[in-house]
């Protein structure tokens, strides 16, 4: 697969009637490729290019600062392990080679089977569990080697399908609201929050753009999952707003 396909093209207009400028969905219409084929191909990024009417280099240099998206094929599973300060410390190294042995590759590699993909992430912000990782940026904290065996096994079986979707895939929220949040009070608020229910998947796009702006002062945005360990981070929109 490579270029959108007709009906991610009706997503992408979608999007594009949500914001004032076309070039504007651009990082939504990007997360639309990537849920599709599990990374941004060339022939997609010239392909988005065409329809927010951008050169593929401008895409591409855009897509390239955000760490959420990837340029070759990963696993169903992207398991990223923070070695930063606070894991190190509580044993991430640790915790990082047994990965790679457990799963028979280094950081960046993909098992045979396409599971999964390992990497070895800075600061996840999930620093009071360290050490943690997130899987498919689902937070998971005060993981020892024995507990990363467990989650594997988890993984493998499709028992935290419900909870963690495969690499890729777009938050409910994210497909119906593209990526934004409703204005502060309007209907649907609640369902409206940047990350729903079903994970961080878009946290990344919500922490930047002029998408932070309709955050209302104090929404909490609630990143627990099941298993996990709870994450709720507040923000606030005052905060989140450009400098006057
Ligand atoms: S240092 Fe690991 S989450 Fe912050």
């Amino acid at each position: 697969m490579a270029r959108l396909t007709p009906d991610n093209v009706v997503r992408a207009h979608e999007l594009i009637a949500l914001y004032p400028e076309k070039r504007s969905a651009l990082i939504p219409i990007l997360h639309v490729l990537q849920e599709q084929d599990g990374y941004l191909s060339e022939d997609g990024m010239v392909h988005v290019g065409e329809i927010v009417g951008l050169e593929a280099v401008e895409v591409k240099g855009t897509a390239s600062f955000y760490d959420m998206f990837h340029f070759e094929p990963v696993g169903k599973y992207l398991v990223a392990v923070c070695t930063n300060i606070a894991c190190m410390l509580q044993g991430a190294y640790r915790l990082l080679e047994h990965a790679e042995e457990a799963l028979g590759v280094a950081p960046g590699g993909t098992t045979a089977d396409g599971m999964f993909t390992l990497e070895d992430a800075e600061c996840l912000a999930l620093c009071g569990n360290a050490p943690c990782l997130t899987v498919n940026w689902r937070f998971f904290g005060d993981v020892d080697p024995e507990g990363f065996d467990g989650l594997v096994e988890d993984l493998r079986a499709g028992r935290l399908e419900a909870e963690v979707p495969p690499h890729g895939t777009l938050s409910r929220v994210g497909r119906r609201q593209g990526l934004r949040a409703l204005p502060p009070g309007g209907p649907g608020r609640d369902e409206a929050a940047l990350v729903g229910e079903d994970g961080a998947g878009d946290g990344g796009s919500a922490a930047n753009g002029s998408a932070a702006a309709h955050v209302a002062p104090g929404s909490a945005i609630d990143l627990s999952t099941r298993r996990s360990t709870a994450a709720t981070a507040v923000v606030d929109a005052a905060h989140l707003e450009s400098p006057k």
